[in-house]
């Protein structure tokens, strides 16, 4: 597929507007002590969660190691691993998260020796073949028009032996098919209507009126997985991420009775803007079967 302008300008566009409306108040506040106390916040809400963020990634080897974030949005995770001596690399397409990104390697200082942050499209990365240990990201390449390309890039990019660790959305999940597919697409009609009926479905927290629809969301099965990590030699997958407050109409009112009973954590203002809501241990479990993230780490061979 060839590259236009047009749907990048589309991407930059809603990330732009979603991100400036969620974190216009914890951005603007922040100093080298607000952050540190935030980073060990996201990374406790991460262990409370079992998010690849600590999961998967091996934290307390990440001395020295290269390495590369793609899509690193409000900067929170690419911070967490330079605060652990990561060299960090992260790129994003839209530039007022490349620079909120900075601005957390700025307030770090030494902690974050080396770190970068700039503007990059997944699909072209502007590094040469083998240049990083390993590459994260969380939540960006279904977002992006060609995913096949960008993962090609993240094999291309890897070293030998090197590890990718990303979550992208997953198909054989509750929040695909009860939530979005039977609810919105079907019983909403949206599907028949809009064949972008997914990607306006879903990524919409901002704290304003929407009024830029999100481009593209795929969410993909174990097969497809497989599939899209192909060149990569071995590979895991594992399921994660279910909310009940994510049902249509009546998950309102789940929401209220969560944070009622099992509070917020404060790990969620660094990534989402406000505090995250706890899950109960039964969303937790429930995750692992029907979440809609899959957890993935592949490591490329030694030899390719
Ligand atoms: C759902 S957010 C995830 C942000 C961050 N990884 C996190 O977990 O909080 C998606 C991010 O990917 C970025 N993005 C989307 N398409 C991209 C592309 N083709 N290349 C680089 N970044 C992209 C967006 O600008 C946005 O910041």
């Amino acid at each position: 597929m060839s590259d236009t302008g047009g749907e990048k300008f589309d991407i930059q566009e809603f990330w732009g507007a979603l991100y400036g409306s969620l974190y216009r108040e914890s951005d603007g506040g922040l100093t080298r002590d607000v952050l540190f106390q935030a980073l060990n916040d996201l990374e406790d809400m991460f262990r409370l969660r079992g998010h690849m963020a600590t999961a998967e990634m091996p934290l307390a080897a990440l001395r020295g190691k290269l390495v590369l974030e793609i899509g690193s949005g409000a900067g929170g995770h690419s911070a967490l691993f330079a605060k652990y001596g990561a060299v960090m690399t992260s790129v994003d397409i839209t530039n007022p998260r490349v620079r909120a990104t900075q601005a957390k390697f700025d307030l770090m200082g030494d902690h974050a020796a080396g770190c970068r942050a700039m503007e990059a499209d997944a699909e072209n990365l502007p590094f040469a073949d083998a240049s990083f240990d390993i590459v994260y990201s969380n939540g960006v390449l279904h977002h992006t028009r060609d995913t096949e390309r960008a993962i090609a890039e993240v094999h291309r990019v890897l070293k030998p032996k090197g590890r990718a660790i990303v979550m992208l959305y997953c198909k054989d999940s509750w929040h695909y098919w009860i939530n979005m597919f039977l609810c919105i697409g079907i019983l909403m009609g949206k599907a028949f209507r809009d064949p972008n009926w997914l990607g306006k479905a879903s990524e919409w927290g901002g704290k304003d009126a929407q009024t830029v629809a999100n481009p593209y969301t795929r969410c993909y099965t174990a097969a497809e997985m497989r599939r899209l990590f192909g060149a990569f030699g071995r590979v895991r997958m594992r399921k994660g991420e279910f909310y009940f407050y994510l049902i249509p109409k009546i998950g309102r009112l789940y929401r209220r009775y969560q944070i009622r009973k099992y509070g917020t954590h404060p790990g969620g203002v660094l990534v989402y803007g406000e505090p995250w809501p706890i899950q109960s241990p039964l969303e937790l479990w429930l995750g692992r079967f029907m979440g809609f993230s899959w957890f993935i780490e592949a490591e490329k061979p030694a030899e390719d």
